[in-house]
């Protein structure tokens, strides 16, 4: 096992640790890569560093397989065999290996914290001899995982919370964390309500239903202080939630948290990874919250990735089993082909 020298200090975790843990620690990333079996990673390497692994490689990692077709072409003609951890199918035997729920729920949690610190108020109700301050206003767009972790935070820090998701599974999460759930239903027109694939994922809603939802959310943004947006669609473009003129219409100091993006954003005026201002509402949209949190980020994807190659390691060393219901739809190139249609 061999650990690239300092990869781990952001972190927290010293290259002494490592070594302490059996593994060696290397300056030269492309031998590294050349002597490896199993390259685990968080990003994949780059093109010329593929380069230097030998055929048969496995590589398991973030790799971001619905815009990086470039990659999978790359990975398939050098026969690499990638494990794309974000396909890890969402059943409850992989919820181990899941690395998009382990970093969901980070960044839910830090969407809340950065939130409570872009706004002008508190969260909590508090009484004192100068009056009474009444508790934020917390809306939290899209409640799958980063969104339920968000919910519970806000609620946690004393703010009156809702959640919605067009899953209607999800209002029974929302309100067992003690929020009230926005439900949109009422008035959809026939099969608009059947919003959920068989993964669990939410469906692409038509423009039609998608029009009649986000204006009857205004309502509820306009009423908000803090919204917190998740939504997502995967592989599509991130679903637009709020309207320039709805969030324009939001009390002054208001702040929207905007977590999707990287897929675009739920906000028409989000601009991903900056922080937009005007006429005192705030628009912050991080491309990457679980790296505020490395540490806890880091143990997170080491128990996905180590879970993960135990699933690969069979009694005969390593050995792809595509027929395995976890590492079959997430192994994206194996034997010189694309096994992903995006
Ligand atoms: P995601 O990151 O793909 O999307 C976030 C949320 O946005 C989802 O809840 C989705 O329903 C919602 N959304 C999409 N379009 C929307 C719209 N137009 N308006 C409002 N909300 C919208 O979702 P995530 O967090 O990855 O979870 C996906 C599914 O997987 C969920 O059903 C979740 O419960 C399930 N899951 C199951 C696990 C397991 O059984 N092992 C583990 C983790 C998640």
């Amino acid at each position: 096992m061999a650990v690239e020298k300092g990869a781990g200090l952001s972190a927290g975790f010293e290259d002494a640790d490592y070594k302490q843990a059996g593994a060696t620690l290397e300056c030269n990333v492309s031998e590294m890569f050349r002597a490896a079996d199993m390259v685990l990673c968080i990003a994949p390497p780059e093109a010329a560093g593929i380069d230097h692994m030998t055929e048969g490689t496995l590589i398991a990692g973030m790799l971001n397989p619905y815009d990086n077709r470039g990659l999978l072409q790359i990975l398939a003609e050098r026969r690499m065999t990638a494990i794309a951890l974000e396909l890890v199918p969402r059943i409850t035997r992989a919820q181990s290996m899941d690395a998009l729920s382990s970093q969901s729920s980070l960044a839910g949690y830090r969407a809340v914290i950065i939130g409570a610190e872009a706004l002008g108020s508190i969260f909590p109700l508090m009484m004192t001899a100068a009056g009474t301050l009444f508790p934020a206003r917390v809306l939290v767009l899209g409640a799958g995982v980063a969104g339920l972790q968000a919910i519970a935070t806000a609620k946690r820090l004393g703010a009156e919370t809702w959640g919605y998701d067009i899953r209607t599974a999800a209002a029974e999460q929302v309100e067992s964390l003690g929020a009230r759930f926005v439900d949109l239903n009422e008035g959809a027109p026939e099969g608009a309500a059947d919003t959920e694939t068989e993964g669990g994922y939410a469906r692409e809603l038509d423009e039609a239903e998608a029009g009649r939802r986000r204006r009857l959310l205004a309502e509820h943004i306009a009423r908000a202080d803090v919204v917190i947006t998740t939504a997502l669609v995967p592989g599509r473009p991130a679903p637009r939630l709020i309207d320039a003129e709805t969030a324009r219409g939001m009390k002054r100091g208001s702040v929207i948290v905007d977590l999707a993006g990287p897929a675009g954003g739920n906000c028409e005026l989000t601009r991903p990874g900056e922080t937009f201002r005007e006429g005192g509402l705030t628009i912050l949209a991080p491309l990457n919250l679980p790296a505020d949190v490395p540490t806890h980020a880091s143990q997170l994807l080491a128990r996905n990735l180590s879970a993960l190659v135990a699933e690969v390691i069979g009694d005969n060393g390593l050995a792809v089993d595509l027929e395995n219901d976890v590492i079959g739809p997430c192994c994206v190139t194996h034997a010189g082909e694309i096994r992903f249609g995006g």
